[in-house]
């Protein structure tokens, strides 16, 4: 089939790469020159396992080709699908002036059927506004060409977008055409098991399905967050609790590990714009405000343990971090906990020097060269002379740990884990004042079971240092 994809950002690159790599002829068009330069010779802009190489053996076999050319993109594909950005607006709603452009683009020019499809995580209705787009510019050319917009949410992880687009758990179509229906079985059917896996239901089924799978998952992880506060304070290790809870089938252990906030390109754009949508409808949401609210407050708690465990001033203090990016094998920094808690230590007057595997020239581009800021070349000189280790990311290489080996570099012994990498008791044992996230606190949880209410008044930052009464 030849199929057209609007966007050479995260989606539309996996999407173009995975479908002509079962041989379809795939066109993709974007409008950043220096972009489409750099993918025509095989260079990909972002870090994502597998996706170089099938980019490059693809463009290779002549199966798929990148322009800048919006007639060329029109022209080419009977499918055209949209992956552009869908940013959040002022108000927390997706702006949705790029899609709308590509459809305008379309609508302009298009001189046969197409399939038009919503591939960007998009608000209930999108699809008709597409369509309505489409019309609109038809109907000033004086023409009546036939086409569709349906709606074909993705569903793909950073780090492991491949195997999510060739082994997905379901891939879901809104649209109420069987024109559309048989042409988008045949888009998939080269992915033998992929073909079982697809779901076809309504348009605006379809565009609630995928915010409602990620505002579920952010919801599962707002919800051990909050229970891992609740153990800080009631001398309970979340970890175990996870483990006890998991093992319910209903609740299951996907999704439940307790951390520093859930960052990245979509759970917190999307239940913003999932808010924004409900109170479009007069219906405030009000479990999803929570899981947002929950999420930021978890942000914040990286620099509250750390500032409390080091006496309330961290002015002058030079604070190693360790994982810059907002999830393991990615160079992705949106709304990573790593900027929340470097803009925290800068606004107090501390220094960072942070190492991360992948993501250093993505953190020097968002923040520039800066007094406060050192990347260094490995955690060794991260933690060297620094006065205390934050942990933001679990890379795989921070899972193993001499902690000998960290204490004699430390000045100050002190570690805090926003993503439980280590053991307490072990860390302790080696000296480390250890805060991770829902286990206790150094020394052992309050000695008679629950912080009072009085020590909670004293301990400033609620978070349970304080001995009990
Ligand atoms: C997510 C969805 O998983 C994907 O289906 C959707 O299409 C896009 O959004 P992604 O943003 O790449 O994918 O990352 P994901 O691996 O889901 O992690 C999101 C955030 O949640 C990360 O910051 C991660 O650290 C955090 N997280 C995840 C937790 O804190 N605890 C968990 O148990 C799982």
């Amino acid at each position: 089939m030849k199929i057209t994809v609007f966007g050479s950002g995260y989606v539309g690159l996996v999407t173009a790469a995975c479908l002509a790599d079962v041989g379809h002829e795939v066109l993709c068009m974007d409008v950043d020159k220096a972009r489409i330069a750099r993918l025509r010779d095989g260079e990909v802009p972002i870090h994502e396992p597998g996706l170089e190489p099938m980019i490059r053996a693809n463009l290779e076999a002549r199966r798929l080709a990148f322009t800048r050319d919006l007639d060329a993109a029109v022209s080419f594909g009977l499918l055209q699908f949209i992956a552009v950005g869908t940013p959040s607006g002022p108000d927390g709603g997706a702006d949705l002036s790029q899609v709308l452009a590509v459809a305008q683009g379309i609508g302009e020019r298009m001189t046969d059927y197409k399939v038009v499809i919503n591939k960007s995580t998009v608000p209930v209705g999108s699809a008709d506004r597409v369509a309505a787009t489409i019309g609109a510019a038809l109907e000033a050319r004086g023409e009546a060409i036939d086409f569709d917009v349906c709606s074909n949410p993705e569903f793909l992880k950073e780090g492991a977008a491949i195997e999510d687009f060739t082994h997905a758990a379901r891939i879901v179509v809104g649209t109420d055409s069987p024109r559309v229906e048989a042409l988008m079985r045949e888009c998939y059917a080269p992915y033998i098991r992929l073909q079982e896996k697809l779901i076809f239901m309504g348009v605006r089924d379809a565009e609630l399905t995928k915010y409602a799978a990620n505002a579920m998952l952010a919801t599962k992880i707002s919800f051990i967050n909050e229970i891992a506060s609740l153990a800080e304070r009631l001398g309970a290790d979340v970890e175990q609790v996870r483990r006890g809870i998991g093992s319910d089938p209903r609740i299951g252990y996907h999704f439940i590990y307790p951390g520093c906030g859930y960052g990245g390109s979509c759970f917190p754009k999307d239940v913003k714009a999932l808010i924004h949508t409900a109170e479009g409808v007069d219906y405030p949401a009000r479990l999803l405000q929570a899981v947002e609210a929950v999420n930021h407050r978890q942000k914040q708690t990286l620099c509250a343990k750390l500032s409390q465990a080091l006496g309330g001033d961290l002015a002058g203090k030079t604070i190693a971090l360790w994982g810059l990016a907002f999830k393991p094998n990615t160079d992705d920094m949106r709304e990573a906990p790593s900027r929340t808690l470097m803009e925290a230590l800068w606004a107090a007057g501390a220094r960072v020097r942070a190492y991360d595997p992948v993501a250093m020239p993505e953190c020097r581009r968002l923040y520039g060269e800066r007094d406060d800021l050192a990347l260094v070349a490995d955690r060794g000189q991260a933690v060297a002379g620094a006065d205390a280790l934050v942990i933001c990311t679990e890379w795989k290489e921070f899972r193993t740990l001499d902690r000998d080996w960290l204490k004699a570099r430390l000045r100050l012994p002190v570690v805090i884990d926003g993503r439980n990498l280590y053991d307490p008791g072990s860390m302790h044992a080696a000296g480390l004042l250890y805060h991770a996230v829902g286990r206790g606190v150094p020394g052992g949880a309050p000695e008679q079971g629950i912080i009072t209410g009085a020590d909670k008044r004293r301990d400033k930052t609620g978070m349970g240092t304080a001995t009990a009464e």
